[in-house]
């Protein structure tokens, strides 16, 4: 019986954990190629080893995605490896402590710009030309209702989030036509070991954060989401193209 993702190869970063484990995982079962990337070894083992139990096809790799040297081996190898790049995943990413624009140290806003947005810009603009060699692909951005509204993180990772949204949206408009795909998903809150980002997180941030957070009724869990991200990246959303999908439980409708 044929899968949704049959023949296709998938990178996804931050596939050691939470979201991007579980995507990893069902892409997977779905029948698709899976790099995996994250930058904790155990991690990438832990994702690589569950796939392999299912006799899925994996490679891990343990890279920093804010190394460029790092993304160009992802990419080098993945097209070495697999031949060709169909879906690219720019899911890793950090909390940034909920700290206000005063208490955003600029160390702390370029280490968050550099993983929540740098890296999926080195990495598409290093995968884009592989993937419309071979006729088109599909890119998912990992974004939140952060890049939405103003009052659901920090402002480093506010920033990021709305930039990531923006390259989605950017890259569909220039790309369509060339048979790529770039949609973003706007998470609300998941339950998965990314925290807040700090073990101080700014007690302003989380005030202004929880004046709404009643209204989200329970996070996800990131299985949930990896269904969000398996229509996204099919044939199924064929003719979705700079969508941000709200996943949300409805959190920003109130
Ligand atoms: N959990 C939430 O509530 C939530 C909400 C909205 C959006 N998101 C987004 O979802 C994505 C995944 O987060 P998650 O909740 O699954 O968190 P997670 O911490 O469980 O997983 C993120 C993974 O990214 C990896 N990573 C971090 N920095 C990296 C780097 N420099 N290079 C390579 N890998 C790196 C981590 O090691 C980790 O395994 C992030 O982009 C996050 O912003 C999460």
């Amino acid at each position: 019986m044929s899968k949704l993702l049959d023949h296709k190869v998938a990178i996804i970063t931050g596939a050691g954990s939470g979201i991007g484990e579980e995507m990893a995982k069902l892409f997977s079962a779905e029948g698709a190629t899976i790099v995996v990337v994250d930058v904790v070894a155990e991690r990438v083992e832990k994702t690589v080893s569950a796939i392999r139990a299912k006799h899925g096809t994996v490679y891990g790799m343990v890279l920093d995605m804010t190394q460029k040297d790092d993304i160009r081996k992802l990419v080098e190898d993945s097209v070495k490896i697999f031949d060709h790049i169909d879906i690219l995943c720019n899911n890793a990413g950090i909390m940034d402590g909920f700290y206000s624009l005063e208490e955003t140290e600029e160390e702390w806003w370029d280490k968050v710009m550099n993983i929540n947005l740098k890296a999926p810009y080195l990495t598409t603009k290093m995968a884009l030309p592989h993937m419309m060699h071979n006729g088109g692909g599909i890119i998912l951005n990992t974004a939140s209702i952060a890049g939405l509204h103003g009052g659901r993180a920090g402002l480093a990772y506010t920033v990021s989030k709305h930039g990531l949204i923006g390259f989605t949206k950017h890259v569909a408009a220039y790309y369509g036509e060339k048979g790529i795909r770039c949609n973003a998903m706007a998470l609300g809150a998941v339950n998965t070991q990314i925290g807040y980002g700090s073990s101080k997180p700014s007690q302003v941030g989380l005030k202004i954060m929880e004046k709404t957070a009643l209204s989200m009724g329970r996070p996800a869990e990131p299985h949930e989401i990896a269904r969000t991200a398996l229509f996204l990246v099919s044939k199924e959303s064929s003719y979705v193209n700079g969508a941000v999908l709200v996943t949300d439980n409805g959190w920003t409708v109130y």
